[in-house]
C-alpha cells in the first residue's frame, strides 16, 4: 500500500506549517457559538463558515441542488506507463452527502481514481467534473478553488507531529489564505474557534493543546479527519483512512466519517480494504479489480460471490479484456 505523496500532504495542507510561529487559539471550546454555514446564494451549496472567497463559490455555483451529482467520472482512464491502465473506463457518480467506499484488491487502482479526482495526478482520458465544473484541464487559481472544497484523509496522517492538534486542524483552513497570513499563521478567531468546534467534533477538544506525537494512532487520524472538515469540503476523500489502526479505533474513525457525511453533507469516498466496514457503513461500495470497475451499488446487493471474484487471485475481467 502506498503512503501519501508530498504532493498529496500539501493538497491537505497547501501552505508551509506554521508551528513555530502558531497563535494563541482560544482555550474556551466554540461547540457552543458555533457560526452558522451560510448557503453561497443561488447554489444551495453551504460555503465556508469562516469566510468562502468568491471563486470557492464559482467552483462550486452548480453544485448540488436536488439529487445532482457533485462528483461525475465518465470513462477515466490512468496510464502511469503509456500502455497498461491502473484505471480503465472507470464512471462514477457521487452526490452530497453521500458515503462511497471503494474495494478492490491490492494495486486495483483505489489511490490512483482519488488522485485523479483532486488532480494530484492527471487522468489519460475521461471526465471529472466536481460541482459541474470540468477538473480536467484546471489550472492556477481555479484549480486551488476547486481543491478547497475537496478535503483529504491519508492513511499515514500526514500531519506536522511537532506542532499540537489544533495547530495541525487550522491547516485546513491554508487554501483559504493568502500565502503570506498561512506562512505565518495569522487565523482569524473565527477559524480558531472553528478549529476547536472540529476537534470538539471529533471528541479531541480535551487535546486541542497537546502535540501530536503524544497521541494514539486513533487520535492521530480524528485530528486529521477535523483538519479536513475545517476546509469546509463538500467532498472528502479518505485513502485508506483506517488501514493503520487498531480495529477499536477504526470503527471510531469510520464512525466519524459517516457522521461528516450524515450531519454535514459532506460526501465521502473513501478507499477501504476493510470489506466488513464498507458494507457496514457505506451508502454505495464500488469495486475496482485491475482498474476496472466490476461492482457499483448498495452494500446490500454485494453478495459472497462478488466480493470473492473481487479478491481473487486470478483476474478475470482483466484477462477477458486482454485477450
Ligand atoms: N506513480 C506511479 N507510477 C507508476 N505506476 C503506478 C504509480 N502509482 C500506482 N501505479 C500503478 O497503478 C496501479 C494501481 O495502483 P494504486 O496505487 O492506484 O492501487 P491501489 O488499489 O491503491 O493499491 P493498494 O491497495 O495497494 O493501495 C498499480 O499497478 C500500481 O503499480
Ligand atoms: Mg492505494
Amino acid at each position: 500500500m502506498m503512503s501519501a505523496t508530498r504532493e498529496e500532504a500539501e493538497c491537505a495542507a497547501p501552505a508551509a506549517p506554521a508551528a513555530c510561529g502558531m497563535p494563541v487559539v482560544p482555550a474556551a471550546p466554540a461547540s457552543c457559538e458555533s457560526p452558522a454555514v451560510p448557503e453561497v446564494p443561488g447554489s444551495g451549496v453551504s460555503s465556508a463558515a469562516c469566510g468562502t472567497p468568491a471563486e470557492s463559490a464559482t467552483c462550486v455555483a452548480s453544485a448540488t441542488c436536488g439529487d445532482d451529482a457533485l462528483l461525475q467520472l465518465r470513462g477515466v482512464t490512468k496510464s502511469y506507463d503509456g500502455w497498461s491502465k491502473a484505471l480503465d473506463s472507470v464512471s462514477l457518480s457521487v452526490r452530497r452527502g453521500e458515503f462511497v467506499s471503494v474495494i478492490g484488491p491490492s494495486g486495483a487502482g483505489k489511490s490512483t481514481l482519488l488522485r485523479c479526482v483532486n488532480r494530484l495526478i492527471e487522468p489519460t482520458q475521461g471526465s471529472v467534473r466536481f460541482g459541474g465544473r470540468e477538473m480536467r484541464g484546471l489550472r492556477g487559481r481555479d484549480l486551488r478553488a476547486c481543491r478547497r472544497r475537496i478535503s483529504m484523509v491519508f492513511q499515514h496522517y500526514n500531519l506536522v507531529y511537532r506542532a499540537t492538534s489544533i495547530e495541525n486542524v487550522l491547516q485546513g483552513r491554508l487554501g483559504y489564505k493568502s500565502t503570506i497570513a498561512g506562512t505565518l499563521g495569522l487565523f482569524t478567531e473565527d477559524e480558531k474557534r472553528r478549529a476547536f468546534e472540529a476537534l470538539d467534533q471529533v471528541g479531541l477538544s480535551d487535546f486541542a493543546y497537546t502535540r501530536v506525537d503524544r497521541l494514539s494512532g486513533g487520535q492521530k487520524q480524528r485530528v486529521g479527519i477535523a483538519r479536513a472538515l475545517v476546509q469546509d469540503p463538500l467532498l472528502l476523500l479518505a485513502d485508506e483512512p483506517v488501514a493503520s489502526l487498531d480495529p477499536k479505533s477504526a470503527r471510531t474513525v469510520m464512525e466519524h466519517l459517516r457522521w461528516a457525511a450524515d450531519e454535514l453533507s459532506v460526501a465521502c469516498l473513501v478507499n477501504l480494504h476493510q470489506v466488513d466496514f464498507a458494507l457496514e457503513f457505506s451508502d454505495r461500495v464500488v469495486g475496482l479489480k485491475a482498474g476496472r470497475m466490476v461492482y457499483d451499488g448498495t452494500p446490500d446487493g454485494l453478495d459472497q460471490e462478488t466480493i470473492a471474484r473481487l479478491y481473487a487471485a486470478d483476474a478475470p475481467e482483466h484477462d477477458e479484456a486482454a485477450a
